[in-house]
């Protein structure tokens, strides 16, 4: 016990021993260039004759360098080519050199000298010089994913002592890491300057995440008042990492496609650079199309409905898109312009062909109508008819225009005016038919004249006009309505003028029609002037019937006629 308190108490001794010598040296530390201003470093003597600076070689042998006698106060420095021009000893035996360099990392020894003494004092000089800034040299301008890239070298010149250079990334430090930070350093030591440069080469494992980081490097070295540090400009990289995706897409981007459009498809992968070269598959193409650029469709058409493939130009990686096209059309039968004849059937269909389900609209002289197809046609029925469909969304329609034209052989009447001037008699006539009838009319006998006055149109189909007649005796007015397909006669007896006419059987007609489904038997009379009336017996078929019927409606039944014929004789009597 008593022992080891003994050992600790010799090592306390010596420690402060060692301490004190320590601060017993001197030491100045200076800059490179700047002045070294180096005290005596012991307080002035009394008697001093003069004082004197020496430094020593490493092998200890003195080089004297100035002297200052405190007498006369006289200066003289020694001739050592090194400290030539550079040194100054002041009144106090303060040494000055200017312009420090590394060899001055000396001894110097300030000697007080009296007549039976001499004082030493030493001074241990440090020169401190800065490095310059550092710079990242031979800096890739990229660096690749999943490799060990180089980022560059560190170079800070001429410093002393030597600095150490420290790598940082986006201001973390960078250590070494087996396969991940590589870090080779190298310093030199310039013989001729005795400065020290220091270059650091970092590779360093890139990822992803480095995409935007920056590298800096720092030199740290020493200078009389500590360690300082000196940072490079930042340095950042173009990350090159390869693609993991390809993604395809339709441009313009729209929600439907319709027959028409121009589409262009994108194939893009997410690597950087990102792939200039894809290949292309449109459906049915298994071999693909290689394309540096986009794939046009222009004018796209139904049959290019399909999925569209594309893959990296090496076959890698596939992104695939759909693409539907959309197209409607119509098919209407029969369409354009169509002549049907009145009585006749006509069945329309109009079909739509579509990439949707899709029904159709008709209208008729723009207004909708609901019952199609016909039976039994009538002039009304003529105009235009369209068929119309949409696919509102997706921004189609079409439509088709069936233009219908009724065309009807013609329908005469002839009935008596009961006006009567005593000189004239009338007659009016209404004729229905289309194409527009021709009507003429003659009488037979001992007539002055027969005038007939302007047509008036009823309706598009149906027109009237009168006929003033002389008649010097009974006669019979006989009128013919004609149109291409075919040809109406109607006659009327009218008696002379100043015999008041009277009932009379109704007029007999000459149906002209060519119709082939017309079965006529003609009865003939002989009238008067031995004219020729037909009577005509018609016997219709399922067709017929219905136009019949028809006439029936527009011109009256037989029966009717007759009453009218009994009102007009009535009023004329
Ligand atoms: C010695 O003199 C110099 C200038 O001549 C002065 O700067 C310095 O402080 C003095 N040193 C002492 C220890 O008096
Ligand atoms: C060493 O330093 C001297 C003087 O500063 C200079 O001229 C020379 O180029 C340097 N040598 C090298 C290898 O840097
Ligand atoms: C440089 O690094 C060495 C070893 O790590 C160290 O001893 C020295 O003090 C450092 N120098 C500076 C200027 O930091
Ligand atoms: C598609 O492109 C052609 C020419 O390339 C152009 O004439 C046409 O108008 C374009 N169609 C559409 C719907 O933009
Ligand atoms: C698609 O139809 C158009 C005509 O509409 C034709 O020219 C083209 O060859 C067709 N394409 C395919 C792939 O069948
Ligand atoms: C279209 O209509 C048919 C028959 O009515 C039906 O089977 C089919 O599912 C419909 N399609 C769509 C897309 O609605
Ligand atoms: C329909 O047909 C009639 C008779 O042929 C014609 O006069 C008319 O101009 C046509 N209308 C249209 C819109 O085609
Ligand atoms: C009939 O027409 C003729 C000539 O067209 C004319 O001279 C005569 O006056 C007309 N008669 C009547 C009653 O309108
Ligand atoms: C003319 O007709 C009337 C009756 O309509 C008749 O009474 C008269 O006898 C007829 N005249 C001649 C000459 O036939
Ligand atoms: C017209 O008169 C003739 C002769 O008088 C006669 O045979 C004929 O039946 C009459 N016709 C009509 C429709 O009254």
């Amino acid at each position: 016990m008593a022992a080891s308190a003994g050992i600790v108490l010799t090592m306390c001794v010596l420690c402060a021993a060692t301490i004190r010598t320590g601060f017993a040296l001197h030491t100045v530390n200076a800059v490179y260039g700047e002045t070294i201003v180096i005290p005596c470093g012991h307080e002035i003597v009394n008697e001093l004759l003069f004082a004197k600076w020496k430094y020593e070689n490493p092998d200890g042998t003195p080089v004297f360098i100035a002297s200052r006698s405190a007498v006369k106060n006289k200066i003289t420095y020694d001739n050592v080519p090194e400290y030539n021009g550079r040194l100054d000893l002041s009144e106090n035996y303060t040494l000055s050199i200017i312009n420090a360099r590394i060899e001055d990392e000396k001894r110097f020894v300030c000697m007080l000298i009296t007549e039976d003494n001499v004082f030493e004092e030493p001074t241990l000089i440090r020169v401190f010089k800065p490095p310059s800034k550092p710079e990242i040299q031979e800096q890739p301008r990229i660096m690749e994913t999943g490799k060990l890239n180089k980022v560059g070298d560190c170079v800070a010149k001429d410093s002393y002592p030597y600095g150490n250079i420290t790598w940082y990334r986006n201001g973390k430090i960078l250590l070494p890491l087996e396969g991940a930070v590589d870090i080779k350093w190298i310093k030199e030591k310039n013989s001729t300057s005795g400065l020290h440069s220091m270059q650091s080469s970092l590779h360093y494992m890139t990822t992803k995440d480095d995409i935007g980081a920056y590298f800096r490097c720092t030199v740290t070295y020493f200078m009389p008042n500590g360690q300082v540090s000196k940072e490079s400009d930042p340095a950042s990289f173009d990350i090159y990492y390869p693609t993991e995706k390809v993604t395809i897409q339709i441009l313009p981007p729209k929600k439907f496609i319709k027959e028409g459009d121009n589409i262009t498809l994108q194939c893009r992968g997410n690597g950087n650079p990102p792939p200039q070269e894809f290949i292309y598959y449109p459906p049915g193409h298994e071999e693909g199309i290689i394309s540096s650029s986009a794939y046009h469709i222009t004018d796209i058409k139904r049959n290019a409905t399909g999925d569209y493939k594309c893959s990296l130009s090496n076959k890698n990686m596939m992104a695939s898109t759909t693409i539907t096209v959309h197209y409607l059309d119509l098919s209407l039968s029969p369409s354009g312009e169509i002549t049907k004849q009145i009585g006749d059937t006509l069945s329309v269909l109009c079909v739509p062909f579509a990439s949707k389900n899709i029904s159709v609209t008709f209208m008729k002289d723009s207004k909708v109508v609901s019952a199609l197809p016909f039976n039994n046609l009538q002039y009304r029925d003529s105009g235009i008819y369209e068929c119309l469909a949409s696919l509102e969304e997706e921004g189609l329609q079409s439509r088709k225009i069936l233009n219908l034209t009724v065309e009807g052989k013609p329908r005469l009447k002839l009935t008596k005016n009961p006006s009567s001037d005593g000189k004239t008699k009338t007659i009016s006539y209404e004729v229905e038919g289309f194409p527009k009838p021709e009507v003429q009319c003659n009488s037979a006998g001992n007539v002055l004249y027969l005038n007939k006055t302007e047509e008036t149109a009823l309706s598009n189909i149906k027109y009237s006009a009168k006929i003033i007649i002389s008649p010097e005796e009974n006669t019979t007015v006989i009128c013919v309505a004609e149109n291409k397909l075919g040809k109406e006669v109607r006659s009327l007896n009218v008696s002379a003028i100043n015999i008041p006419e009277q009932d009379e059987p109704n007029d007999r007609s000459d149906d002209g029609s060519d119709h082939a489904k017309l079965i006529v038997g003609i009865v003939v009379g002989l009238l008067l002037a031995a004219l020729v009336a037909g009577i005509i017996y018609c016997v219709y078929t399922k067709r017929s019937k219905s136009a019949t019927k028809h006439v029936g409606k527009e011109l009256g039944n037989t029966e009717e006629n007759k009453k009218l014929e009994e009102n007009n004789h009535k009023l004329e009597a």
